[in-house]
């Protein structure tokens, strides 16, 4: 069984073939993935219609590529999966419309995945795949939840962002400091000089009792605090040149403070949950999963409380085709996959909760 999946959600085209025969976790054959980042540099964030046309271009030729890769042709394909939602419409019409078309053309299943599902399964592809049950905390640009995982397809949310993700945070806090687009990684580099210590942020919803998070306010108190630092009059200039006028040590004691409120409130919640749920694994998945210092503190921590953690392979933390036929690998096996799933008809979801999957 043999399934190739299409990852097209935002500014990453993801291609990926997986082998789900046996009782294993699927296994990967090939994957290629085309970063849109450079393109969309020049406007310092993802324009909606760009990405949309770039994955028109990539798309059919990384399908080739990772055919080639896996050492297969079509006909070796079982079925085609293809990220639903959420992410841009118009971005995830272009993937799932390939995808259903391949599918439509040679009589395959159409498998549609939800993207943070993909995050989610994603460590499963590493060399140390966590069991069942977990505790996940997902971090990317779009999303910051805590959810409890039961198995495939069994998901409760545990706690979510009620305003900004955490990869939000990153990336404005970064837009305020002059850094580019993506501001995540950019950012975390940045603070590798700086000292944390620094400035004090504010840890927001840290002792609120449940397992929400709240960002919005965080990237009020950077942009205070670099106005206070650029000795800025209040119709000074606009927000994106405030930077100009910090050094570089400021910047970095800038990037170095935020990222550990970040972090700090990202940890808590997780063992918190951890507490909440009585698991001993925590699974952390979704770009933010990248950054260093949130592995560190949280490898450090779940040492001491003997609980198990998890995270995908660096780079399949980011978008990619890979955990998108995973999760569809994964589905089938469960027999999650509608027996009746043909490539006539596919829809896409851009607003699309995690818990809702299988109600879907
Ligand atoms: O999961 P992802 O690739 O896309 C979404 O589904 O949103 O996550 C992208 C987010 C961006 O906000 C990016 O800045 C952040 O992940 N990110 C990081 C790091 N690498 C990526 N944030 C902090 N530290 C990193 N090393
Ligand atoms: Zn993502």
């Amino acid at each position: 069984m043999r399934i190739l999946g299409i990852e097209s959600s935002c500014d990453e085209t993801g291609v990926a073939l997986v082998d789900a025969s046996g009782d294993g976790v699927p296994r990967l054959l090939g994957h290629a993935l085309h970063s849109q980042i450079e393109m969309h540099q020049a406007y310092g964030g993802v324009v909606p219609e760009l990405a949309s046309r770039d994955h028109i271009r990539r798309v059919l030729p990384l399908t080739d590529a990772v055919l080639a890769q896996a050492g297969c042709t079509l006909d070796d394909v079982d079925a085609i999966a293809h990220t639903r939602g959420p992410g841009l419409a118009g971005a995830l019409l272009v993937g799932s419309g390939v995808a259903a078309a391949l599918a439509f053309a040679r009589g395959l299943p159409l498998i549609p995945v939800h993207h943070l599902e993909g995050h989610l399964l994603s460590p499963f592809l590493s060399v140390d795949p966590p069991e069942f049950p977990f505790v996940a905390l997902l971090v990317s640009g779009g999303h910051t939840q805590l959810m409890r995982v039961d198995g495939v397809g069994r998901y409760a949310l545990l706690g979510e962002t009620i305003d900004d993700a955490a990869g939000e945070a990153f990336d404005k806090s970064a837009k305020l400091l002059g850094l580019p687009y993506p501001g995540g990684p950019a950012l975390s580099r940045l603070a590798q000089q700086g000292d944390a210590a620094a400035y004090k942020f504010p840890r927001p919803l840290l002792h609120s009792g449940d397992l929400d998070f709240s960002f919005a306010g965080l990237k009020t108190a950077v942009l205070t605090q670099v106005k206070r630092l650029a000795h800025a009059a209040p119709e000074g200039p606009a927000n994106a040149q405030l930077a100009v006028a910090l050094s570089e040590a400021q910047k970095a004691d800038v990037a170095a403070s935020v990222q550990a409120a970040i972090v700090e409130v990202l940890v808590k919640k997780s063992l918190a949950a951890l507490k909440a749920t009585g698991l001993q694994r925590l699974v952390v998945a979704g770009g933010v999963g990248a950054n260093a210092l949130l592995r560190q503190q949280l490898n450090a921590e779940c040492e001491r409380r003997r609980v198990r953690v998890h995270y995908p392979e660096l780079h399949l933390c980011t978008d990619n085709g890979a955990m998108i036929a995973l999760a569809a690998g994964m589905r089938w096996r469960a027999g999650l996959v509608p027996p009746g799933a043909s490539g006539h008809r596919f829809d896409v979801k851009p607003r699309w909760p995690l818990a809702e999957l299988d109600a879907a």
